[in-house]
C-alpha cells in the first residue's frame, strides 16, 4: 500500500510498505478514506520529537471503512468509523476512570522502557507518533491496523460526511478538554494562545460553556480572523504586547483562565524564546515554552491554566514563582479522546458544534509531502489539511 513515512527532519515520502493485517483478536484494519495533518505532526516533521526512525509512517487523525476484523472486535465489515489518536484498552486502572491516554496496554512490551528515564512512567500508545509512543503504523496511509477496536473507534452514522466528523480523532476532543480543563464559570474572561486547530476548536469550546469573552492570541492575520467568527478578540503577538494588553482589557486582573495551544515549537522574538530557541537547535534543551510563561504571568491571581499544547522534556525558565505565589492551578495531557467522542458526536449531529470552517486543503495522499511543507511554512493560509487517499492527484 502506499503511504506517507518519515525519513528525516522536513523529510516525508509516500512510499510503498507492506498492507496491515490483523495481528491480535481485538485488531481491526480499516481503508482509510480521510486523514488530517496536525500540529502535533509538525513536530515530527521539525525533529524535536525523539526515538522517531526512517520508515515510520505517519498519521493520527483518520477515519474510514472496516475491511477487516480480528475475532473479538465489535465490528463489522463495511462500517465507517473514526478512530481516537490515543491507543487504549478500555479495561485497566485508568481507563476504567476514563483516563484513556494513561492507558499503559497500547505500549508493546518492547517500548514501554523508552519513556521512563524521563516521565517516571510509560507513556501511552498514540498512532504514528515515535516507538516511546508504541511505534505504531499511523493512517497517513491507505490502510491502518487499529488495536483494541472493540473500545477505540466510534462507528459514524450514514450519510454524514467524513469532513464533518474527521476531527473527533483528535483536535476537537483536545480543544473541548482543553476549555473543561480551564473549569469556565458563566461570566470568565478566558484566553487562547494559538489559533491552530486546537486554538480554534478550544475558542469554540469555552463560548460554549459559558465564557463571556475569549481572548485570542496568535500572529497570524487569517487564524485570529476565525477565531473572531465565534466572538474571540484578537490580539496579534506581533503587533501589541500581549501582557499589556491583557491587563488592559481586564482592568488589570488577568483572564480567569488561560489556555496554551501553542506548544514547544512557541514562535516570537523575545528574549526567553530566543535563547530556548539555540537551545533547542543544538541539543541543550527540548522546548520552546515561551507561550506558556507569558500566559502564567498574565493569568490573573487565583486562576486555571489549561495546557493542551505538547511539552516533551525538562525546561528552564518556569516562572514557578509566579505560579506558586499567584496561586494557579494546571490541568493538562494528552486527550482523553475515547471519553468525550460519543458526546461531540451528538454535538456535531445536533449542529452544536461547527467542524468545517476550518479545512483550508482538500490533498490527494500521494501530496502530502507538499502538504506537510506548506502547513508548516504557510500557516496563514494553511489551517487544516485533510488527506484523501482515495482522491485522484
Ligand atoms: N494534548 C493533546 O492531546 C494534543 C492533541 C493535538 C494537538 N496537541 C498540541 O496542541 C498544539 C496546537 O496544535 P495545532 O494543531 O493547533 O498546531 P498549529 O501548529 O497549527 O498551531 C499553533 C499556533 O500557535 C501559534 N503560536 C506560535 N507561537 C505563539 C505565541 N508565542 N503566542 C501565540 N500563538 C503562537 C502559531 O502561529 C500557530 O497558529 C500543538 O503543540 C500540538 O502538538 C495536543
Ligand atoms: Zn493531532
Ligand atoms: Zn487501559
Amino acid at each position: 500500500m502506499r503511504a506517507l513515512a518519515w525519513h528525516g527532519k522536513h523529510d516525508v515520502r509516500v512510499d510503498n510498505v507492506p498492507d496491515p493485517g490483523i495481528v491480535n483478536p481485538r485488531d481491526c484494519v480499516i481503508k482509510v478514506t480521510s486523514t488530517a495533518i496536525c500540529g502535533s505532526d509538525l513536530h515530527l516533521y521539525d525533529g524535536v520529537i525523539p526515538t522517531m526512525q526512517a520508515g515510520d509512517v505517519l498519521g493520527h487523525e483518520f477515519m474510514g471503512e472496516v475491511v477487516e476484523v480480528g475475532p473479538k472486535s465489535t465490528l463489522t465489515k463495511g462500517q465507517r468509523v473514526v478512530v481516537p489518536f490515543t491507543i487504549a484498552c478500555g479495561g485497566c486502572y485508568h481507563c476504567n476512570k476514563h483516563q484513556y491516554s494513561c492507558c499503559p496496554n497500547g505500549l508493546p512490551a518492547d517500548n514501554q522502557d523508552i519513556a521512563r528515564t524521563g516521565f517516571g512512567q510509560e507513556m501511552s500508545g498514540l498512532f504514528g507518533y515515535s516507538h516511546m509512543t508504541g511505534g505504531y503504523q499511523g493512517g497517513q496511509a491507505e490502510y491502518v491496523r487499529v488495536p483494541f477496536s472493540d473500545v477505540g473507534p466510534i462507528v459514524v452514522p450514514d450519510g454524514v460526511d467524513d469532513d464533518e466528523v474527521l476531527f473527533l480523532s483528535d483536535i476537537l476532543p483536545t480543544g473541548w478538554q482543553a476549555a473543561e480543563y480551564a473549569q469556565i464559570e458563566p461570566g470568565d474572561t478566558v484566553a487562547v494562545w494559538g489559533c491552530g486547530p486546537v486554538g480554534l476548536f478550544a475558542v469554540q469550546s469555552a463560548f460554549l460553556m459559558g465564557a463571556e469573552r475569549v481572548i485570542a492570541i496568535d500572529h497570524y492575520p487569517h487564524r485570529l480572523d476565525l477565531a473572531a467568527r465565534f466572538g474571540a478578540e484578537r490580539l496579534n503577538f506581533k503587533e501589541t504586547d500581549v501582557y499589556d494588553a491583557l491587563m488592559q482589557m481586564t482592568g488589570g486582573i488577568g483572564p480567569d483562565a488561560v489556555i496554551d495551544c501553542v506548544g514547544l515549537e512557541s514562535h516570537g522574538v523575545a528574549f526567553d524564546n530566543i535563547v530556548d530557541r539555540v537551545k533547542q537547535a543544538t541539543f541543550l534543551g527540548t522546548d520552546r515554552i515561551h507561550a506558556l510563561r507569558q500566559a502564567i504571568l498574565a493569568c490573573r491571581k487565583g486562576g486555571r491554566v489549561s495546557m493542551p499544547a505538547v511539552y516533551g522534556g525538562f525546561v528552564d525558565k518556569f516562572p514557578l514563582g509566579a505560579f506558586m505565589e499567584k496561586g494557579l492551578t494546571l490541568k493538562t495531557g494528552q486527550t482523553h479522546v475515547q471519553h468525550y467522542m460519543p458526546a461531540l458526536l451528538n454535538a456535531i449531529m445536533e449542529k452544536k458544534i461547527d467542524t468545517t470552517f476550518m479545512i483550508s486543503h482538500r490533498m490527494p495522499l500521494e501530496q502530502a509531502p507538499e502538504g506537510y511543507r506548506m502547513f508548516s511554512e504557510e500557516q496563514d493560509r494553511v489551517t487544516k489539511i485533510v488527506l484523501k487517499p482515495g482522491l485522484a492527484a
